[in-house]
């Protein structure tokens, strides 16, 4: 189990060269080595700490990762360079080196996170912190996790402030999505959410695409382009068109897609028919750890289907050849939904 030094940081300020673009789009070490190394003396010479830092956070409808230092406030920005406020707050410390962040990060949201006292303060601005380097060994860094105590205690299984049973009582199908974006760490969260589901034989049959900020224009287009070609084949497109106005509202949508799986015009055995089965069943239980982790974190959701009128679009677009599943929207929301009306207990459930 990791075990992070908890501190309370005052605001403060970095400086230093941004690249703009969506979270998985970013080209960490040419940002550092291209665009930060050539400022390196002019930075350091702000610099109130010696290190580094490297954080990301939203601007519009993108975002931005910058690699800097921190400093006093300055009256006058080096030509080239810009600021970010990096708000107080609580942070889980992580020590680690450049080798190990990956695998780091991995265990902070996939483990640590369940079994600690707290959980990741959403509201909060995340970083990585690269100590003054001696030249010796390997560089070591921190990560600096927002975080904010559970509400209620952490059980011996590791607790949470919002009860499975709340969220899954409390989630509803969100339609209107405020043009908020989505954290990177709460994206994370959800991401290993789904990671985390139980599968068949322990297949993992899912693979997520995640679609933010401009190839969102790009997603509609696909859509839109479905649209009219089941429509112009006399096919029923039904609701797509509603949910598309969804889609084009969320910041974010994942695609879900059964690795395993080929789309359902292909021609397969009663073995793969029944293997289907099991891998969507994988599937479903992932999504649904999604959809109740973004209610968990405050985040509106949408388990979306239609996307089947542009199976083919979609698919050529991302480049997959497997089964799609489903998308799933996510996003700040902006309506409160009444809870829509479940069928009778007794009509469903028979005790044998
Ligand atoms: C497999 C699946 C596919 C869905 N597809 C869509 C969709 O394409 N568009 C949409 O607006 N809602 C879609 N929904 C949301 C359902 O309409 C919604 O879950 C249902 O009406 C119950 O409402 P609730 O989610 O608020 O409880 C889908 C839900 C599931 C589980």
């Amino acid at each position: 189990m990791l075990e992070p030094r908890i501190v309370d940081r005052e605001s403060f300020t970095v400086i230093g060269v941004g690249a703009t673009g969506q979270l998985g789009e970013f080209n960490y070490g040419e940002i550092w080595e291209k665009q930060y190394m050539p400022m390196d003396a002019l930075l350091k010479s702000y610099s109130i700490d010696g290190g580094c830092y490297g954080l990301t956070f939203s601007e519009g409808d993108h975002l931005v990762y910058l690699a800097g230092v921190a400093v006093a406030k300055l009256p006058v920005l080096p030509a080239g360079t810009r600021e970010f406020v990096i708000p107080a707050a609580k942070y889980a410390v992580f020590e680690c080196l450049m080798s190990t962040m990956t695998a780091t990060v991995q265990e902070v949201y996939g483990q640590w996170f369940y079994k600690s006292e707290f959980e990741l303060d959403n509201r909060a601005v995340g970083f990585e912190y690269y100590l003054p380097y001696n030249g010796v060994g390997e560089m070591q860094m921190e990560i600096y996790v927002p975080v904010k105590p559970k509400e209620s205690p952490p059980s011996e299984q590791g607790g949470s402030s919002m009860k499975v049973f709340e969220a899954i009582a409390n989630r509803r199908s969100i339609r209107n999505f405020k043009p908020d974006l989505v954290s990177e760490e709460a994206l994370r969260k959800i991401l290993q959410a789904g990671l985390l589901a139980p599968s068949g034989k322990n297949n993992q049959p899912w693979k997520f695409y995640v679609v933010q900020g401009e190839k969102r224009a790009e997603m509609i287009a696909q859509m839109r382009a479905g649209i009219v070609r089941n429509e112009s084949q006399g096919n029923d497109t039904g609701s797509a068109k509603y949910t598309i106005r969804v889609m084009e509202q969320a910041p974010v949508t994942v695609f879900v897609y059964d690795r395993f799986g080929s789309p359902p015009w292909m021609p397969q055995s009663i073995d793969q028919n029944f293997f289907d089965v099991v891998n969507l069943q994988s599937i479903g239980a992932a999504i649904q750890n999604m959809l109740l982790t973004a209610e968990e974190l405050g985040l509106g959701s949408l388990w979306i289907c239609d996307v089947f009128s542009a199976y083919e679009e979609l698919s050529t677009w991302l480049g997959e050849n497997s089964a799609l599943i489903a998308a799933i929207s996510f996003g700040v929301p902006d309506e409160h939904p009444v809870a829509r009306k479940r069928k009778d207990f007794d009509d469903l459930v028979h005790w044998v």
